[in-house]
């Protein structure tokens, strides 16, 4: 149920390949390991590309991809089988298990990638790559073009373009089909119980770390792989930077706290942002802010309908905000002057969301050669997170709402007949994140 098919994969490769034309040949290779210290590295994560067009998993593979190819269009260069690398740091599939379990046409092992690789590349005009995201990649990728042309003692045998591969694949990733939403849904379900376990057991007097470790239990024993980014949980005036993440903080009664936290399930992102009195009762002052955070991220949701434009969702969201801002006594002036001098961005200065998928800043609404939005579609889906945060130094603010930080965000899904919010069971409203706020028994705590 919570996969993505065989047949799903090789239809993306093949309208990949289709768009790329027979003239062309694509290579998209995974990120190298990482070291974390000494001789230890931090956990794998696949590139997002790749998994998007193979589900394969283990490190560094790399994907050709080479339409009408005689010796194969697909190939898929793997870990070489190793009994003492396996037996240290687990199974491989090898070449076979690429061909027999990943669909490629020809599977074949990393350690094979010089000699081999350049005979996909020979005789084909165009080279779709990503150029910048592995360095010594993009050195063999030269070495590999120019070694072809030596090699082979003509002129024209080795791609003579190398076009950027993103704004294909990415266009294609942008609109997600039924068994990616699948994966959404259950990472924002998740996501969205883990907060409302985060609130229910909040105290003033423990610690934003345990918070974290609360959320990110919850995510790992619901089948998640990994937080989907570093969790976020500032309390006071953390809360008012943006990505907080040394959670290493007292909450103190008074604080709102703001936790910035999603599981990635199956390789797919929740992104959900929850803004909460840790006592359980707002301030009034607090209350006027996190309401007009609300009402703004209302309004944003329901601009998200079919054919609307991103670019007029930004800055109808700032307008509203800019109003508010004044209402609340942070902004002087009036609303048009301060529009045109951008001074929202004083309370505001983030964007409203950004696309959902494999990646949590997912890849697609903007096309990457010039920056320029597509309008939304359905199957996009995005988040909504409005904010406004008001740091403890700012003397021009007043003083009630110094130190308060408060950004509310949900993931929503454009459909054929408008939107529909897929973390809508986490709760926002104020007399919701009130009741909810220090409501379970701190010595049961749902574990
Ligand atoms: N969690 C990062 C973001 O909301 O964009
Ligand atoms: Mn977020
Ligand atoms: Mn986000």
């Amino acid at each position: 149920m919570y996969t993505i098919s065989a047949d799903v994969f090789a239809q993306r490769r093949r309208r990949l390949m289709d768009e790329i034309g027979d003239e062309a040949v694509a290579i998209i290779a995974g990120p190298s390991m990482k070291g974390r210290s000494n001789d230890t590295e931090y956990a794998y994560r696949p590139s997002s590309d790749l998994l998007y067009l193979t589900g394969f998993r283990e490190p560094e593979a790399v994907l050709v991809l080479a339409p009408g190819h005689d010796a194969g269009e697909v190939v898929l260069f793997v870990p070489d089988r190793d009994k003492l690398k396996e037996l240290w740091e687990g199974r491989r599939v090898g070449p076979e298990g690429a061909v027999q379990e990943y669909g490629a046409d020809v599977g074949l092992g990393l350690s094979e990638l010089d000699e081999k690789l350049p005979d996909w590349l020979e005789g084909r005009k165009q080279l779709y790559y990503t150029l910048g995201s592995r360095d010594d990649f993009d050195r063999r990728v030269i070495e590999w073009t120019q070694g072809l042309r030596h090699r082979r003692g003509k002129k024209s045998t080795a791609p003579g373009t190398i076009v950027d591969l993103r704004d294909l694949l990415h266009r294609s990733r942008l609109v997600k089909g039924e068994e990616e939403l699948g994966l959404l849904r259950k990472a924002c379900e998740i996501s969205s119980e883990a907060h409302i376990l985060a609130m229910k057991y909040c105290r003033p007097g423990m610690h934003e770390y345990e918070l974290q470790a609360l959320l990110e239990y919850h995510y790992r024993r619901s089948g998640g792989e990994y937080p989907a980014y570093t969790t976020i949980v500032g309390s006071g005036d953390n809360a008012t930077i943006l990505h907080y993440t040394e959670n290493r903080d007292r909450i103190e009664s008074g604080d709102v706290v703001l936790i910035d936290s999603g599981c990635e399930f199956g390789f797919y992102a929740g992104d959900i942002t929850r803004s909460f009195p840790a006592n359980g009762s707002f301030t009034p002052a607090q209350r006027d802010i996190y309401q007009a955070v609300l009402e703004a991220q209302k309004a944003a949701i329901e601009f998200c309908q079919p054919g609307a434009s991103y670019d007029e969702l930004k800055s109808s969201v700032e307008r509203q905000l800019t109003e508010s801002l004044v209402d609340l006594g942070l902004l002087e002036g009036s609303i048009d002057e301060l529009m045109e001098e951008s001074k929202f961005r004083d309370y505001y200065p983030h964007s409203i969301g950004h696309s959902l998928g494999i990646d949590v800043h997912d890849v697609g609404l903007v096309r990457p050669e010039d920056g320029e939005s597509r309008p939304l579609e359905p199957g996009v889906v995005l988040t909504i997170e409005p904010g406004i945060y008001i740091p403890a130094g700012d003397e021009s603010a007043p003083e009630e709402m110094r130190g308060v930080g408060i950004r509310i965000e949900d993931d929503v899904l454009v459909t054929e007949t408008g939107v529909e919010n897929l973390t809508a069971s986490c709760p926002k409203t104020v007399e919701e994140i009130e009741a909810l706020v220090g409501s379970g028994d701190a010595s049961n705590l749902d574990l």
